[in-house]
């Protein structure tokens, strides 16, 4: 039995110290709690899309730098300022917090597990009162289907967050809103695992289809981490597959 509690609520399995969990440097650097990986079948909110979620787990901080500065160079019509970056699937805020370093209009997630949630939002008052922050912040708890896409251009961020069907119907939503607004949304997709879901959708382009490699410290990281998940479900390699999209109207 364990006794592993955070203020009197127990933490999700691989968040649990002894059971696997091991701390990313991301986490030791900056003071805080992003380090983890909850299966998916952990994942209960009671909503029905939960049987769809595939894993809690940080993007590797270099991935997304570098697919951020991928993106900057692929001309997106817009000043940073403009754009709204919204992470679907935010979990502990990891990529929130990297892309806050940036002048976005704002970095918004949004997050169905609410313990992940929760963690998120404590992670993002360290980084507000750290400076580290160049953009207002906000971490919202609910469905990604459900959450409604700010007005202005937008760039939405992926880590593969969920199977198909989540997937067909988050696009489909999206389609319904952007009717008119041909080239307001780009969208960054990590551990690309339903691009063909994309691919099947028209009014998406892709502009960018490959591996990114992670540092050699993510990598190493990274590792070790998984390394040491009990069930040994999940494997990690030094890239990640990863596509940029727009949308084209
Ligand atoms: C691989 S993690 C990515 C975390 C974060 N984006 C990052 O890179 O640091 C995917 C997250 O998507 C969340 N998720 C799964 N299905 C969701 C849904 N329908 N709506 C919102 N979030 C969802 C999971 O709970 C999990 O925290």
């Amino acid at each position: 039995m364990t006794t592993s509690k955070t203020s009197g609520r127990r933490r999700l399995p691989g968040l649990r110290v002894g059971e696997g969990f091991t701390r990313h440097p991301f986490d030791e650097e900056f003071g805080v709690r992003t380090s983890g990986l909850v299966a998916g079948r952990h994942l209960k909110s009671g909503h029905l899309h939960d049987r769809h979620a595939t894993a809690y787990y940080g993007v590797a901080p270099s991935v997304l730098r570098a697919l951020l500065r991928r993106w900057q160079k692929s001309r997106p019509g817009w000043a940073l300022e403009e754009v709204s970056f919204i992470d679907v699937g935010a979990g502990m805020g990891r990529a929130m917090l990297l892309t806050a370093e940036l002048p976005f209009r704002q970095v918004v997630g949004v997050e169905l597990n609410p313990t992940l949630g929760r963690i998120g939002r404590k992670n993002l008052a360290v980084w507000r009162a750290s400076g580290r922050a160049r953009t207002p912040m906000k971490l919202v708890c609910g469905d990604a289907v459900e959450f409604p896409l700010p007005e202005g251009p937008c760039l939405a961020f992926l880590f593969n967050p969920f199977g198909a069907p989540v997937m067909r119907r988050l696009l489909a939503a999206w389609r319904k809103v952007l009717i008119g607004r041909a080239g307001e949304l780009d969208l960054i997709y990590v551990n690309n695992e339903q691009e063909c879901v994309l691919e099947q959708q028209s009014g998406f382009a892709r502009l960018f289809l490959g591996q990114v490699r992670r540092s050699r410290a993510d990598a190493i990281a990274d590792h070790r981490i998984l390394a040491n998940q009990p069930d040994g479900e999940y494997a990690s390699t030094n890239y990640e597959d990863c596509s940029i999209w727009r949308w084209a109207g």
